[in-house]
Formats: structure tokens, C-alpha cells, sequence
């Protein structure tokens, strides 16, 4: 790599194919340490990410997504900006979704989440699961070989979610065409001066899912969406409908990027570790852990940020209100002083689970759940169904050369491609 001291993390494409000793440098000048491109706060310590993502009195999430772009709307002045970061809420990307809303308004929006997303919901939802990993499958099996993400990850991690939500069958094809594939615009490395990051990606999906919840609203029915047109913020009061649009939409932009990255990382892992799927095909319980380890080795959201809106300190630095802080959930996964030898993929980390890729605090991860079945569910199936699985090496290279392309996206962490190959298991 070249001289991490001297890289722009947002704009450099090495770094975004591989931002480990980059995060490594900063981490060497303090676990919170000043990113002098962007003028950021860079948090690359475990336990200051969570004290982060847990003061919500002094970090705000408005930016959660956008970071530093678009500029922030106004001058900050003064060691409190609560009250400017009201006053222009409105202009910054995605406003109108849970992510970057602070409290109490986050709770309400949550809340009508947690209406759909029960226990029973998510149950019937892993069931289907099942039956589609097993779908998707089918669809490339005899041919021996695939391109994992096109043929499994993007398509199953879409149709999991329409599932989850509800979407009538007769229309799952279209989202699924609609949604298959696209990255969060603006989020690109060397595109800063782009449109803002999801500044409307998701308005086809506000449009169909508008249309549902009226209908629902007019004649109810007893489904998922029928659910959610009747859900009622705890205080009893009716939600408008774009109000309860919105935490359904967003499901889909976080959870189908995410997941497939997830799902990619994973595999590429056992593709690399043949020992693995001897042992994890023995053992199906390891799953679990092999899941959690994947999330905490190659982190699908690389970093989340926050805006302080009161001056503040974090670590032992100084942060004054209006600062930009970047939490790097890839960073504090690996961090030393958290993770024993961290850049090892150990199947028996016993504080796996700590691993904060869902983020910490109020805007945890809602989607955890699903992810997790589906990275269980799509391991079990892949196991059961393959033998040999082994990485294409016309395309990726031999052992000791691979070659592996990453989105350039100073946000995420995943393969735009994986090609594999297996054994069909009779
Ligand atoms: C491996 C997959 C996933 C990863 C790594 C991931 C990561 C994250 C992270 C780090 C946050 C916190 C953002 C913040 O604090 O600013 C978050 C929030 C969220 N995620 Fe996920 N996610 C994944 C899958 C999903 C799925 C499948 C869904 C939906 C079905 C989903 C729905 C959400 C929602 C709704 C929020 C916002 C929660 C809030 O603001 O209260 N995610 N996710």
C-alpha cells in the first residue's frame, strides 16, 4: 500500500480494496484520532465505538450515512447545535428514515418496525427462508460453478426481505428485478462531488408500498402489509402513511447490500479454509459462530457516522460540537486491545459475539435477526448440497495470487464478484 499516512481514505481505491492497514496507521496515533482529509473524527477503538454509538446526548445520527457529504448545511457555533441541526434536518440525505433520526422521533418510527418484525413474523419469514435458499440453488446446480452474488446473494437477500414484508407474490419478480442489483449512490470512493448518498433510491419503493398500505387502509386485510397499515404509534395516534412507509422501505436498503456481503465474505472463507467446511459440515452448530466470526473479520458497513452535536470527549480527545466522527466498525472489530490476534479467522473466539458490525445503542442493527438466519440457512444449504467448493481460479488466480475485486465504497466492505466452483452431493 502506498504511505497510509499520506492516503485519503474517501478517495483512495487502494484503500478501498483493502482498508486493514490503513485503519492499522490511524490506530497507531490513538483509538480516536483526526482524519485530516475530510476533517473527521476517526474512531478505530473498540470500546470508544461503543461509548459512541451509545451517547446519544452528544452524538447526533442525522449524517449516520452521509458522513461529511454533503457539507453540513450550516456554520456550527457554539457548544451546542441541537437546535441548528433541527432547523435543517430536512437537508441531509435520508432524513426521512429511522437511521439518522435522534431521539424521541427515532423511537416512534422504531416502533412501528418492531410491529412487523415479531417473533412469529420472523419465524414464518425463516421457514420461507429455507425454501428459497433451496430455490436459488436449484437454478445453478447442474452447471457446477457460479458467480455467487448474481445467482444466489442478490437476489436471495431481496426476495428475503419481500417475504419478511409481505409482498404479495405476484409482485416479487418486479422488486426483485427492480432491486436486484445497485449500490447506495454517492457512497463511491472518487465520486465525492456525486449526488448525495440515497438522497431518493428508494422512491419506487415508498410508491409500491404507498399503494399497499392504502389499500389496506381502505379495505383491511388480514397479511403482513394489513398489519402494518393498521399499526399505531404507542401513544394510539394513526401514523400518516408515508410514516409507516418509510420503515418498510428501508428495510430493503439495509438489508439487501449488507446481507449479500455477508454472504459473500463467508463463503470466500470457506472456499479458502477446506478444513472449515469438513468441520463445519460435522458440526452444523458451528455455523453460528462461523457466521459471527465472518462479521467481525470483513465487517459488511465499514463505518457509520455521527455529527457531535454538543462539545464533547471521546477517548481522551477533545471533540467540539459540529465535529464529523467516523465510527469504523472494520477497525474496532480488529482491535487488539478487544480481539486477540485479530486478523485471525478463529472458529473458537469466545468473545465473537461482542463484535459490533450491527453497531451498538438505539439504532442497532433491526435486521439482525434476518441476517443471521439467512447467513445460517444459506451455510446449511451450501454445505448440504457441495461438496469441493472452491474458488474459480481462472478468474480469481491460484493460491498465493489471487485477485478479488471490492466495491469502491468508503462504506461497505464486499466482493463485487465471486466465482466458484463445486461437486453436486448425491
Ligand atoms: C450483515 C448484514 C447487516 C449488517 C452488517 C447491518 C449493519 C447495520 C448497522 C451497522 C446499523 C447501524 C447504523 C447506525 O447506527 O447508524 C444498521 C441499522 C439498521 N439495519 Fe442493518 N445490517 C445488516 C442487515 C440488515 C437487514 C437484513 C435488515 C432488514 C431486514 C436491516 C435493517 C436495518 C435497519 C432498519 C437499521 C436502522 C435501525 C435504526 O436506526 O434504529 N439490516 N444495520
Amino acid at each position: 500500500m502506498t504511505n497510509p499516512a499520506t492516503v485519503d481514505y474517501f478517495s483512495d481505491s487502494k484503500v478501498s480494496q483493502d482498508p486493514y492497514e490503513y485503519w492499522d496507521h490511524l490506530r497507531s496515533q490513538g483509538p480516536v484520532t483526526r482524519e485530516p482529509y475530510q476533517n473527521v473524527i476517526a474512531v478505530t477503538g473498540y470500546q470508544e465505538a461503543q461509548e459512541a454509538f451509545k451517547d446519544t446526548e452528544s452524538f447526533s445520527a442525522v449524517n449516520a450515512i452521509g458522513g461529511p457529504f454533503p457539507p453540513l448545511p450550516f456554520e456550527p457555533v457554539g457548544d451546542d447545535i441541537t437546535e441548528l441541526i433541527e432547523a435543517h434536518r430536512h437537508e441531509f440525505p435520508i432524513f426521512e428514515h429511522m437511521v439518522t433520526m435522534d431521539p424521541p422521533d427515532h423511537q416512534k418510527a422504531r416502533s412501528l418496525l418492531l410491529r412487523l418484525l415479531t417473533p412469529r413474523r420472523l419465524q414464518e419469514n425463516e421457514e420461507f427462508v429455507w425454501n428459497l435458499a433451496d430455490r436459488q440453488i436449484d437454478e445453478f446446480i447442474k452447471r457446477g460453478a457460479c458467480e455467487f452474488l448474481g445467482d444466489y446473494g442478490k437476489p436471495f437477500a431481496t426476495l428475503a426481505i419481500a417475504d419478511l414484508l409481505g409482498v404479495p407474490d405476484e409482485d416479487r419478480d418486479e422488486v426483485r428485478r427492480n432491486l436486484g442489483a445497485g449500490n447506495a449512490p454517492g457512497s463511491r470512493v472518487g465520486a465525492l462531488d456525486h449526488e448525495p448518498v440515497g438522497s431518493n433510491p428508494l422512491q419506487y419503493l415508498d410508491d409500491l408500498f404507498a399503494g399497499y398500505i392504502e389499500a389496506r387502509r381502505s379495505e383491511p386485510r388480514d397479511d403482513v402489509l394489513g398489519g402494518l397499515a393498521s399499526a399505531t404509534y404507542p401513544d394510539g395516534s394513526v401514523p400518516p402513511v408515508i410514516e409507516v412507509v418509510h420503515p418498510a422501505t428501508f428495510l430493503f436498503a439495509a438489508g439487501q447490500e449488507t446481507v449479500t456481503k455477508l454472504l459473500s465474505s463467508a463463503l470466500l472463507t470457506l472456499c479458502e479454509r477446506p478444513d472449515l467446511q469438513d468441520e463445519l459440515r460435522a458440526d452444523r452448530k458451528l455455523i453460528i459462530p462461523f457466521i459471527e466470526e465472518a462479521l467481525r473479520m470483513e465487517s459488511p458497513t465499514k463505518v457509520d457516522f455521527r455529527l457531535a452535536r454538543k462539545s464533547t470527549t471521546l477517548g481522551d480527545v477533545d471533540i467540539k460540537a459540529g465535529t464529523v466522527i467516523m465510527l469504523c466498525l472494520g477497525a474496532a472489530n480488529r482491535d487488539p486491545r478487544k480481539f486477540e490476534n485479530p486478523n485471525e479467522f478463529r472458529l473458537d473466539r469466545k468473545n465473537v459475539r461482542e463484535h459490533i458490525a450491527f453497531g451498538r445503542g438505539i439504532h442497532t442493527c433491526a435486521g439482525a435477526p434476518l441476517a443471521r438466519v439467512e447467513g445460517r440457512v444459506t451455510i446449511n444449504r451450501l454445505l448440504d448440497r457441495m461438496t469441493n467448493i472452491r474458488l474459480n481460479e481462472t478468474i480469481h488466480g491460484p493460491a498465493g495470487n489471487r485477485n478479488f475485486s471490492y466495491e469502491p465504497t468508503f462504506l461497505l466492505r464486499g466482493l463485487t464478484e465471486l466465482h466458484i466452483e463445486f461437486d453436486e452431493k448425491n
